[in-house]
């Protein structure tokens, strides 16, 4: 039998912490105003069905990242001439929304509603004054692309992959013609839309599920 002193301590210490839970849920909320972590983490339209860009995605999962990744339409050799130098190349960072990373964890298959961001950053040299004296870093944020799968769009399109631009400081974009974007992500991602095999966090998944 426990004691009154330990039994009042206990009783003591299962309200605190059911303070502290409290607390922690009015703090949760207050610090997501709108109420809706879960909602705001698909893909949000205005009345126009054009894309809101897609708030706080730098706390979803991070699945890779390159640097100065170029592609072209066609079989035609890249015009090694025009291409800028490395130091004026972008970093790639690429999210995708929380609920569709563990569905694709699970199944394979990215469900309705996924998000992936690509957040592009211009590189930048150290100027061999000051600390930095070789390699890259990201600078000026210039776009963040977004691919949504919807096979409902609120644009009226039937096309289930939809790819936006967001230039440096736009809130809203109107998706681009399939013929801009969706085709070369359908001919040469690796998995539905999306390119795959350039995300480790992803490829890792598509490979062991494949053992
Ligand atoms: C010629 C091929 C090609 C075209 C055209 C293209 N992309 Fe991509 N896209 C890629 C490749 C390759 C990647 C791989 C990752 C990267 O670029 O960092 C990618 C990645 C992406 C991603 C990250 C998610 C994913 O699907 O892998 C988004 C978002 C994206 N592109 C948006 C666009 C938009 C917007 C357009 C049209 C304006 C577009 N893309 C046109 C080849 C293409």
């Amino acid at each position: 039998m426990i004691g009154r002193p330990v039994a009042s301590l206990l009783l003591c210490g299962a309200v605190c912490l059911l303070g502290l839970a409290t607390r922690w849920t009015a703090l949760d909320a207050a610090e997501d105003p709108q109420g809706a972590a879960e909602t705001a983490q698909g893909p949000r339209y205005n009345a126009a069905g054009e894309l809101l860009l897609p708030e706080g995605f730098e706390e979803w999962i991070f699945v890779g990242a390159n640097l100065g990744l170029e592609y072209k339409e066609s079989d035609a050799p890249a015009d090694t001439n025009t291409k800028p130098p490395e130091a004026l190349r972008n970093f790639h960072n690429v999210y995708i929304n929380p609920p569709a990373w563990r569905e694709f964890r699970k199944s394979g298959t990215f469900p309705e509603g996924t998000v992936l961001v690509l957040d592009v950053y211009r590189a930048e040299k150290g100027d061999g004054k000051t600390l930095v004296s070789e390699g890259l870093f990201p600078g000026a944020r210039t776009e963040v692309a977004v691919g949504v799968k919807n096979s409902r769009r609120p644009d009226g399109s039937k096309t289930n992959w939809a790819y936006y631009d967001f230039p440096a400081g736009t809130k809203t974009a109107k998706a681009f013609d399939d013929k801009a974007c969706y085709q070369c992500h359908v001919d040469h991602g690796s998995v539905d839309n999306v390119f795959v095999q350039f995300y480790p966090t992803l490829d890792r998944l598509v490979k062991a599920k494949a053992k």
